[in-house]
């Protein structure tokens, strides 16, 4: 367990450890949940569990599909171990139906299909409030080169098939998510791999049938049982939800 050592870094819901092996990072899943940039907080007993059970669950999964990934193995109810990478500041969304920022923002209706799926980008900047920016701006500021945006951009529109096809399967739609990418220096050069997690924190997944949210806006907009929704994805995922104890 990383529980006692020091982390290199510690986020909002997970904290970074060194890995034994050099170029490996354990990712330890907290219970904190945050939302607005982190004016809302609470600790949610379990809610790291869960989600490090999930994204080691649909890491694996992505990988089948050939899509270049950080994750190698779950090694505690809390914990992962992922390859060390140097993250792109930038949050990748996806959007099949309008909820959330896009609504106010661009004044549409929340559970309106979007014509098309919509990639936006946002710079990861809690003191810019992580804005939303074009490519051109990316390309401006040097974050990622074109080559970079498009390599991104399909890697995103093919998990986000996915993905939507494997949770329709479950019964549940997949409404939007955002995703972070990170360099992996190999002996061939510098690849882009999909690194961070993937869990109910950050994707919108709704019940087809009752619309119901299984996923975090159940604490952004204290609807509660955050808890029970996580588990119920876990579970129509066919995994085994391990004993929900507290964080060190
Ligand atoms: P938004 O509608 O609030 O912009 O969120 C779009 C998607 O991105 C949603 O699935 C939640 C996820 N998300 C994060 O994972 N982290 C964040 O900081 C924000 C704002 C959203
Ligand atoms: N994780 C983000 C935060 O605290 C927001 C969110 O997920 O809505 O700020």
């Amino acid at each position: 367990m990383a529980d006692n050592k020091t982390p290199l870094y510690e986020g909002k819901a997970k904290r970074l450890f060194q890995g034994d092996e050099a170029g490996t990072i354990i990712q330890y899943f907290k219970d904190d949940a945050t939302a607005f940039n982190a004016q809302k907080k609470d600790i949610i007993i379990g809610k790291g569990i869960l989600n490090n059970l999930i994204s080691a669950h649909l890491f694996p999964a992505l990988g089948e599909l050939g899509i270049p990934h950080h994750f190698i193995a779950r090694t505690s109810p809390r914990e992962q171990l992922v390859k060390s990478v140097e993250i792109i500041p930038i949050e990748v969304i996806i959007r099949n139906i309008a909820a959330g920022s896009i609504c106010p923002r661009l004044g549409l209706t929340e559970g309106e299909k979007l014509d098309n799926t919509l990639i936006e980008f946002c710079l990861k900047n809690d003191a810019l409030g992580d804005p939303v920016v074009a490519a051109e701006h990316i390309l401006t500021l040097g974050i990622a080169s074109p080559d970079d945006l498009v390599e991104i951009t399909e890697m995103s529109f093919r998990i986000n098939d996915f993905l939507s096809g494997l949770f329709f399967g479950l019964g549940v739609r997949l409404v939007d998510f955002k995703l972070e990418f990170g360099w992996l220096e190999t002996a061939e050069g510098r690849q882009i791999i999909l690194a961070d997690e993937l869990s109910p924190d950050n994707c919108r997944l709704w019940d087809i049938k009752t619309d119901e949210k299984l996923d975090k806006d159940r604490f952004r907009r204290d609807i509660g049982g955050l808890i029970e929704a996580y588990s119920d994805i876990a579970t129509r995922l066919g995994l085994e939800i391990p004993e929900l104890t507290p964080q060190a």
